[in-house]
């Protein structure tokens, strides 16, 4: 991701995360620091889907990863997360954690697909009966059954 693709990116995270998502000014933040690490995904040109990591070896988080709704399914989300695992892989991370909502299932069925498991939970993080879900992949590996990476 660069700096130009901010308002594209930001387009779809508007319409991802409406109540809460990440500004402008966010986004410039994170590409801002080098232990930052984001990706697009095109088709044709056109941004539609995103991604990206914090790394600091030994430890590296998962800090967002979102597709347009009307290209989902696709395998692009797949595509992506392999993206942050083999760039944690090359930064010499131990792991990756992330942190998703448990209401969240096809976000949960991704992270499940490639070996992510849950360490924890926070109760009622997001709203009552919804918790934030720690997920957790050690050791980094593409565990993708069906070779995501390779899509
Ligand atoms: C989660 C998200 C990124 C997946 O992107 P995608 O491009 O549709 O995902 P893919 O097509 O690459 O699918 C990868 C795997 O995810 C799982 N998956 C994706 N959509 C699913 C759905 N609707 N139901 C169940 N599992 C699903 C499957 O395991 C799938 O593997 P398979 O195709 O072999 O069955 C996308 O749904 C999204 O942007 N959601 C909103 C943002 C979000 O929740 N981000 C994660 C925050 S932690």
């Amino acid at each position: 991701m660069h700096w130009w693709d901010i308002p594209a990116v930001h387009v779809i995270e508007t319409a991802i995360f409406a109540t809460d998502p990440w500004s402008i000014e966010q986004f410039w933040s994170e590409l801002a620091q080098p232990t930052r690490h984001y990706f697009v995904a095109e088709i044709d040109g056109a941004i539609v889907g995103y991604a990206g990591s914090f790394v600091l070896s030994p430890e590296a988080d998962v800090q967002t990863v979102g597709v347009a709704a009307d290209q989902r399914g696709r395998g692009i989300g797949a595509v992506l997360l392999t993206t942050l695992i083999e760039q944690a892989i090359q930064a010499q991370a131990a792991q990756l954690i992330l942190e998703v909502r448990s209401d969240n299932a096809a976000a949960i069925a991704m992270y499940q697909r490639f070996g992510f498991e849950r360490i924890s939970s926070r109760p009622n993080y997001y709203a009552p009966g919804i918790d934030a879900m720690i997920m957790r992949l050690r050791p980094l590996a593409i565990n993708s059954t069906d070779g995501g990476g390779q899509q």
